[in-house]
């Protein structure tokens, strides 16, 4: 199939690619949208066939269930059960945005959007494609990361159409977008509730508003590899470059002194090698393929940038990449999980 791309421009002609790409959402189509977090690939999420698309399309398994897109508080009521008070503190706190929240299913939602599961992955996101979208398609729409499953999460236009072109219908193009990783995930079902994926809403952020949370273990660092998640995508090997990630965790200037050494280790024995660097290190590197994803004084910035640079080196036929370590406080805990799983847990330790 043609993929049809559409720019927006914040102009009036948007509207016109709203109503085109709602049009094929609610004939059954596949489009890929622009959300605060990463690129969405969306198919109408109340339809058994449409939802079921989605799964082909990026070569994901069937057991791997869909988070559910609306625009407004009714769009809820029509897709979840057993809405508790503290479901309704954090929908208050930080809908519409880059949260989701796990609810038991009503019986209208299609076993296909929950991977089998009696529950129901729900998020608002606030950028306002994503809500002009839905809105437009007047349904909740099933929406994983736009990319071939186990790549690196779309954060650019581009990244969709390197994964995605000639399997989906549309890609409404809306440039870069601003958090880089995808959403927190929450699961209401359980009290405390439990984070099953870390993201941009932080574990500070989350048990101001509702207390105590509780961790899913297959998040704990001594868990890891083995221990199931409660989150089926998250036991898949995920965000993956195609070259080697090694992440060198210790005090900074150390960590880039043996990053660097194991790098030319390599490169001496013929290998493409790269670096993840972050500004306040970047000296420490002389190699060719040195990438600063952001500074440590902002870790937004590394946020944003982290799947885009591993989608860099993938095109410069890079073989071995290292990586220095992040704080695993707030915002960082989101960045060293994704990280983690692109290195497929591949850590030294100094
Ligand atoms: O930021 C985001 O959340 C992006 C944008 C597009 O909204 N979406 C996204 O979707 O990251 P995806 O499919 O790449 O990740 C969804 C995660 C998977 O790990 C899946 O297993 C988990 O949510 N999930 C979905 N439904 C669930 C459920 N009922 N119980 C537990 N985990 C669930
Ligand atoms: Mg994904």
């Amino acid at each position: 199939m043609d993929t049809w791309i559409r720019k927006l421009t914040a102009s009036p002609e948007d509207e016109d690619i709203y109503i085109q790409a709602a049009q094929i959402i609610c004939r059954g189509g596949l489009v890929a949208f622009p959300t605060e977090t990463v690129y969405g690939l969306g198919a109408d999420g109340m339809s058994e066939d449409a939802a079921g698309k989605i799964y082909a399309a990026k070569g994901r398994p069937s057991d791997n269930p869909l988070i559910l897109h609306i625009a407004d508080r009714e769009g809820l009521d029509r897709i979840a059960d057993k809405v508790t008070e503290k479901a309704e503190k954090l929908m208050q706190s930080f809908w519409p945005g880059p949260l989701t929240l796990i609810f038991e299913k009503k019986k209208e939602v299609p076993y296909c959007v929950t991977g089998g599961l009696e529950t129901v992955a729900v998020r608002m996101p606030s950028h306002p494609a994503a809500r002009e979208l839905i809105r437009k398609s007047q349904t909740a729409i099933a929406a994983p990361s736009a990319n071939v499953s186990g790549r690196p999460s779309p954060t650019r236009a581009e990244h969709v159409i390197e994964d995605m072109a000639g399997r989906i219908d549309m890609l409404i193009d809306g440039g870069s977008v601003g958090i880089g990783l995808e959403s927190t995930i929450v699961d209401m079902t359980v009290d405390p509730p439990m984070l099953l994926r870390p993201g941009y809403v932080t574990v500070p952020m989350l048990e101001q508003v509702v207390g105590e949370l509780q961790m899913d273990p297959s998040l704990m660092e001594e868990a890891a590899p083995d221990v199931k998640p409660k989150a089926p995508g998250m036991k898949y090997r995920h965000y993956a470059p195609k070259a080697e990630l090694t992440i060198v965790e210790g005090e900074l200037a150390e960590a880039a002194e043996e990053i660097a050494r194991l790098a030319e280790e390599k490169r001496r024995q013929g290998y493409r090698t790269g670096i993840i660097a972050t500004e306040e290190t970047r000296r420490f590197y002389h190699e060719e393929d040195v990438r600063v994803i952001g500074t440590r004084q902002d870790e937004e910035t590394i946020a944003r940038h982290l799947f885009a640079v591993l989608r860099e080196f993938d095109e410069l036929g890079t073989q071995y990449i290292f990586s220095e370590a992040f704080s695993q406080q707030d915002l960082g805990q989101a960045i060293m999980n994704r990280l983690i799983k692109a290195a497929g847990h591949q850590i030294i330790r100094l």
